[in-house]
């Protein structure tokens, strides 16, 4: 099947031989979803589709939460802004106070901008997000400039149902989805054409998808994502076509009939893998970078702008850690403090930093002020979390820890404590398996070091096949 679409109007975008996207009519005016299971081709349509704007001159913004797009600068001057440092971010350091200074220099110089929130928190990303897109919506209001926006992984911001159930999370994400709602909605009229990305045609918010007519359907195989596409005129005849459909392979609805077809291949490379080696260079960009950093006091890659040294913690042990005294001469039997596996719907790592974060600032600094402490956290990939954690805590304890549960009714989490060095233990189930994240907190450099050490032999021992996640 394969019939072309309709001839597009004015500037244009070519995506393969048979699909051609006019910007204005398609893009801004209408609105764009691509979907796909994991490895069908999402991000790498959604990065053709920025190589393509990037040729033709028309800015754009990508969110990108998973850090893929960076390497659109080996041929395109796109800067890249992100919320930590990373080898190829122009500048970082994004606070929520940034958000409207950024939106504003982007639209007014007509830059082309990859959002990087690859890194951080949750809450840090949400929040941010949350503050960017409604910024960009007001700035918008005002310049009324083209832009498209490309937002990938778009179900996590925008879902169906089940929002995360904590609060300040739950509070940003809902900001965040609204923006994104009003963008999808409306942003045509302030000229934001909206590009998403989706794994599962249910799990984005029916409002937002509404908004977009053109939908590139990339490989899914399960019988509720064909039925729920059904409902956005997929033919029940191409489900057969859409199971066996190749990476890069899709059948594109909302441009007259179905037509099968391939995306054809990037400019630059795809992937989060590849390091930037020669970055594109452009005087307008390196003025944009300069004035972003000197109005926002953001922190650069290169050109002098220095990055500050994380603060060294103070080599003297504190006298006396509040609240360790509890611990301390804690008996630990056979039976353990009680602990639940936590289920958070998002990827390993970010479960794992936000596991990290919340025994920091809920637990540990109740037991350990933080100015005094040297802390470190670690995590592990691996099957049966829940019971890795125990046989790890039982290595603890006989190892003479002595151990606690803490957190809701004393179940979130294990604290551990042996000879000044004080531990939280977590067992969490991310969206793609498991997790054990430790955050260990001592008097000073070296007891860290050693408690680092003794954990991972302890932790070798109690599972051989953890894999430890890079933090
Ligand atoms: N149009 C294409 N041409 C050539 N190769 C492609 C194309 N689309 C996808 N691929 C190949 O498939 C791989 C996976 O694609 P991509 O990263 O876009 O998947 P995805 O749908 O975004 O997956 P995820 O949901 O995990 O993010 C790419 O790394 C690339 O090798
Ligand atoms: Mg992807």
């Amino acid at each position: 099947m394969q019939v072309a679409s309709p001839e597009p109007k004015g500037p244009i975008i070519e995506l393969s031989n048979q699909l051609k996207l006019s910007v204005s009519e398609r893009l801004i005016s209408r609105g764009l979803a691509i979907f796909g299971m994991r490895g069908s081709g999402k991000s790498y349509t959604c990065g053709v589709i920025a190589e393509e704007l990037a040729r033709i001159g028309q800015p754009f913004i990508v969110i990108d939460i998973m850090g893929e797009y960076y390497t659109l600068r080996e041929k395109f001057p796109v800067l890249i802004v992100g919320l930590k440092a990373t080898d190829y971010t122009d500048l970082h350091g994004l606070r929520p106070e940034h958000a409207e200074p950024l939106a504003k220099l982007v639209v007014e110089n007509g830059l082309s901008l990859v959002l990087d929130l690859s890194r951080g928190t949750m809450l840090e990303k949400v929040s941010f997000l949350a503050d960017f897109l409604e910024a960009l919506y007001k700035v918008e209001e005002e310049a009324r400039r083209p832009y498209v926006l490309i937002v990938d992984e778009a179900h996590r911001i925008a879902p169906e149902k089940g929002l995360p159930r904590l609060d300040r999370i739950s509070k940003a994400l809902k900001k965040a989805f609204y923006w994104l709602y009003e963008i999808a909605a409306t942003g045509r009229h302030i000229g934001i054409g909206l590009v998403i990305t989706v794994r599962r045609p249910a799990e984005i918010s029916k409002s937002v998808l509404a908004q977009a007519e053109v939908k590139i359907v990339h490989k899914l195989t399960d019988p509720t994502d064909l039925k729920k596409l059904h409902e956005e005129g997929l033919p029940s005849e191409l489900d057969e076509v859409v199971r066996s459909l190749e990476p890069g392979e899709a059948v594109v609805l909302g441009l007259g009939e179905p037509f099968v077809t391939k995306i054809k291949e990037r400019a630059c490379s795809h992937g989060g893998e590849t390091p930037l080696i020669e970055p594109v260079k452009s005087p307008d960009l390196e003025r944009a970078i300069r004035a972003l950093a000197e109005a926002l006091g953001l922190e650069g890659r290169e050109g002098g702008l220095p990055i500050p040294e994380a603060p060294t913690p103070p080599p003297t042990p504190p006298a006396h850690p509040k609240g360790l005294e509890g611990l301390e001469g804690l008996e630990t039997g056979p039976e353990l403090p009680e602990f639940s596996l936590i289920t958070v719907d998002y990827p390993l790592d970010i479960v794992a930093n936000y596991l990290s974060r919340m025994m920091i600032y809920g637990q540990l600094d109740v037991l350990v002020p933080r100015s005094t402490q040297c802390l470190a956290s670690r995590a592990f990939a691996t099957e049966d979390a829940g019971e890795v954690l125990r046989a790890l805590a039982i290595k603890l304890a006989e190892a003479g820890w002595s151990l606690k549960g803490a957190g809701e009714e004393g179940k979130r989490f294990l604290l551990a404590y042996h000879g000044g060095v004080a531990m939280g233990l977590a067992a969490a189930r991310a969206e793609d398996g498991e997790v054990v994240a430790i955050v260990v907190s001592a008097p000073t450099p070296p007891l860290l070091d050693s408690a680092l050490s003794s954990l991972r032999a302890l932790m070798a021992e109690a599972c051989p096949g953890a894999r430890e996640l890079e933090q």
